[in-house]
């Protein structure tokens, strides 16, 4: 008999099958052959086997159930309504028997507090549970054969659902059920530990936490008991006291032959269910699982893809990626658009300093329709500032400078500190990489130029008719104030170097306002100073610019009075003759001058509507302001007594004033002055053409 049951004795529990000491064996052995004589049944006495971990096991597995690579037996892997079965391959003869099953199990959810359904670790006469159903049925039953007598099974569940058609006493329940879910005992999870008073402690099945099941079935007396604990790592961690413990006798309920094994299901909760480790035994003790060999629970729920979230996840994270990515692109091409260079010393500017993003936004994105003109520094846009709709002229110069760039600023600043009435007043800055914005007051009447000499894209409206007398002389006495205010009112004398029509504009009230002032000044600090630039424009350069280089008040009166002759002449600084040979405007007025025509000089657009007197003396002041010896000219501050008639006029010998004059004198080595002079300036033509050639 005893040769019978060694011969039972699982051979496919490898390693995992626990060599039994000679004493054990032989205490198991008197043991099995006290129940056998009390059982009188032939059989398997001394059956066991125990799994600490499941690598290389060969249960039958079914539905959802696999062992993992860990070596962690999972019965369910979190895809909802499932069920999964690992059954002990051996039938067994345990009718009548004293049997005693352990095992350690760990129940995974994917939310904290609600989990489905359960496992149980059953006895059942077949390993074919294909007509069970899952969820509430933990894959053991199904709805027509629950409750059953033919069923002929037994189950201890671990219940984490509470289902009423069951009579579930709660959702985390330890139930003995026979044939049924409807549990002939069961008690909530828990136990009652050795130590202290053995107060009822309770477990929370889906706590994530590995705890220990003892299943202990006396043949004898048909007492079932179940104990549960935490998984201890102590060994004989076991308590004393069952949690359950009922009397009934299974020998009507358990067949001849049996299979034991688990099953579990999942219902509308994404849960796992694992077995750690498993142990079982016929007619003893069911031995001892070794703890510290399980293989460990996963840390954390990986909630399952469902179905729809394979399609819609991998779409959702592509488009997500798109669109970070796009927002990125974006982003830094806002940043790339707006930016602008801005340095802690810059803080004391504050108030003049523009951000790009308003001057984008003020002249739509620099848009070409709002392109009012190309400059010699660069273009200029037409643009409202956004918050105080205030109009404004922005000037894009480019400059490439870094060092000196905060006496750059400051002298930007400074500009914008001059304020008079007959100067387009400067209002602020900004400075972006080669770039410096220069944000202007506009001008609605736009540039003088236009209307003295008319484009013919310029329109009928802005001819010379239109730009009567009183506006004519009322721009130059406005051009000569702003110019004293720069000369000898601003705290340092400023020299303006460009004037010329196209730097004169006027604003709505068609009053002369000399733009462009200052910029010299920057021009300086950008250039290299090695090949000081001339800076100035053709036919309004004084003679000695030649020699010199250097622009000084004087230059500039040079300037205003050639634009005193091109505002009444209407006529522009070069002009040509009848031979198409170049020729000065002012020579020209000097030579009606001589002829006693003056008054001829003056713009014929203007139909004789102009008083006679009036226009000699203007004449006569531009001649004065262009004459060729620096020292003759007036400073601005005569300039506009004489065109107020504060003051008459000195009186000039025309052929003074000429530059064959001059260049007669230079001849005859007559003064020192042109005898200085740089080329030969022979005549009239080849001195322009020298001044044209810079
Ligand atoms: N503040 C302003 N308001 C209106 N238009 C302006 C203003 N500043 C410049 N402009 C226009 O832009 C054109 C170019 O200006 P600017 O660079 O000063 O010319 P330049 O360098 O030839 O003197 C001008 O002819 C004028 O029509
Ligand atoms: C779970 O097991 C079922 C049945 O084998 C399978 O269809 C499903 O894809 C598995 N789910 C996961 C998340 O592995
Ligand atoms: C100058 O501008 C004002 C206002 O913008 C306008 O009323 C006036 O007609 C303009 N003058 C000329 C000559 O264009």
């Amino acid at each position: 008999m005893y040769a019978t049951t060694s011969a039972w004795l699982d051979r496919e529990t490898r390693s995992e099958v626990t060599t039994m000491s000679a004493n054990k064996l032989a205490l198991i052995l008197v043991v099995g052959l006290l129940i056998n004589l009390v059982a009188r049944t032939a059989g398997d006495d001394g059956h066991q086997f125990v799994y600490s971990g499941f690598a290389g096991s060969s249960f039958l597995l079914d539905g959802a159930a696999s062992v993992t690579g860990s070596g962690l037996l999972e019965l369910t892997n979190g895809t909802l309504r499932l069920k999964g079965h690992a059954i002990y391959r051996t039938p067994l003869r345990l009718r009548g028997r004293s049997f005693s099953s352990s095992f350690v199990f760990g129940i995974l959810s994917a939310y904290p507090d609600v989990s489905a359904n359960g496992i149980a670790l059953f006895v059942a006469p077949t390993t074919n549970l294909s007509g069970a159903m899952a969820a509430q049925y933990i894959g053991l039953l199904n709805s027509s054969n629950n409750g059953n007598a033919t069923n002929h099974v037994f189950a201890v569940e671990l219940d984490t659902m509470q289902n009423n058609e069951f009579r579930d006493l709660s959702d985390n329940h330890v139930g003995i059920d026979v044939n049924s879910l409807v549990s002939v005992n069961s008690t909530d999870a828990g136990y009652y530990p050795d130590d202290g008073n053995g107060e009822f402690r309770n477990l929370t099945l889906i706590s994530h936490e590995a705890m220990q099941v003892w299943v202990d079935y006396e043949g004898g007396t048909g007492r079932i008991n179940v104990t549960l604990a935490p998984l201890n790592l102590k060994t004989g961690s076991r308590p004393a006291r069952p949690l359950l413990s009922v009397v009934h006798d299974l020998s009507a309920v358990i067949p001849d032959t049996a299979y034991i094994g688990f099953s579990s299901s999942t219902g509308l909760v994404s849960s796992r269910h694992y077995i750690l480790g498993w142990s079982f035994a016929v007619g003893g003790p069911a031995p001892a699982i070794d703890v510290a060999r399980l293989p460990k629970l996963p840390r954390d729920f990986q909630k399952p893809r469902s179905k729809a979230m394979e399609v819609i996840l991998p779409i959702a994270t592509a488009a997500l990626v798109l669109l970070t990515g796009t927002a990125l692109v974006l982003l830094r091409r806002r940043q790339l658009r707006y930016s602008e260079l801005r340095e802690d010393w810059e803080v004391e500017f504050g108030p003049h300093r523009f951000s790009y993003k308003d001057l984008f936004r003020a002249t739509e994105g620099f848009k070409n329709k709002n392109l009012l003109g190309v400059g010699g520094f660069g273009k200029v846009y037409r643009g409202a500032l956004p918050a105080s709709k205030c109009q404004i002229a922005v000037k894009r110069v480019s400059h490439s400078s870094k060092q000196g760039m905060k006496e750059f600023v400051a002298e930007i600043v400074s500009i914008g500190r001059m304020q008079h009435p007959n100067l387009v007043q400067l209002l602020g800055y900004c400075r972006r990489k080669g770039e410096l914005l220069l944000v202007y007051e506009y001008m609605s009447n736009g540039s003088l130029d236009k209307y003295l000499h008319p484009q013919p894209q310029d329109g009928d409206k802005q001819n010379g008719a239109t730009l009567n007398w009183a506006h004519r002389l009322g721009i130059i006495k406005g051009i000569a104030s702003g110019l004293i205010y720069l000369h000898e009112e601003w705290e340092k004398v400023v020299v303006h170097r460009d004037i010329k029509a196209s730097n004169v504009l006027l604003d709505a009230g068609m009053n002369g306002r000399l733009g462009d002032f200052g910029l010299a000044m920057l021009y300086d600090h950008t250039a290299d100073p090695e090949t000081s630039h001339v800076v100035g424009t053709i036919g309004y350069l004084a003679p000695e610019i030649g020699r010199t280089s250097k622009a000084t008040i004087l230059t500039d009166v040079f300037a205003f009075g050639i634009f005193v002759l091109e505002v009444i002449c209407g006529k522009k600084p070069i002009m040509q003759d009848s031979k198409d040979d170049q020729l000065m405007l002012a020579d020209w007025v000097v030579g009606h001058w001589s002829r006693g025509s003056l008054v001829e000089a003056v713009d014929t657009r203007l139909q004789g509507e102009y008083d006679d007197d009036e226009a000699c003396v203007v004449l006569k002041v531009g001649l004065l302001c262009s004459h060729p010896f620096p020292e003759a000219r007036p400073a601005m501050r005569q300039v506009l007594q004489y065109l107020n008639g504060d003051m008459p006029v000195p009186e000039l010998v025309p052929a003074h004033l000429s530059l064959q004059m001059l260049a007669f004198m230079q001849n005859e080595g007559f003064d020192s002055y042109i005898m200085s002079y740089p080329s030969s300036v022979e005549s009239v033509n080849s001195f322009t053409s020298l001044v044209q050639q810079r």
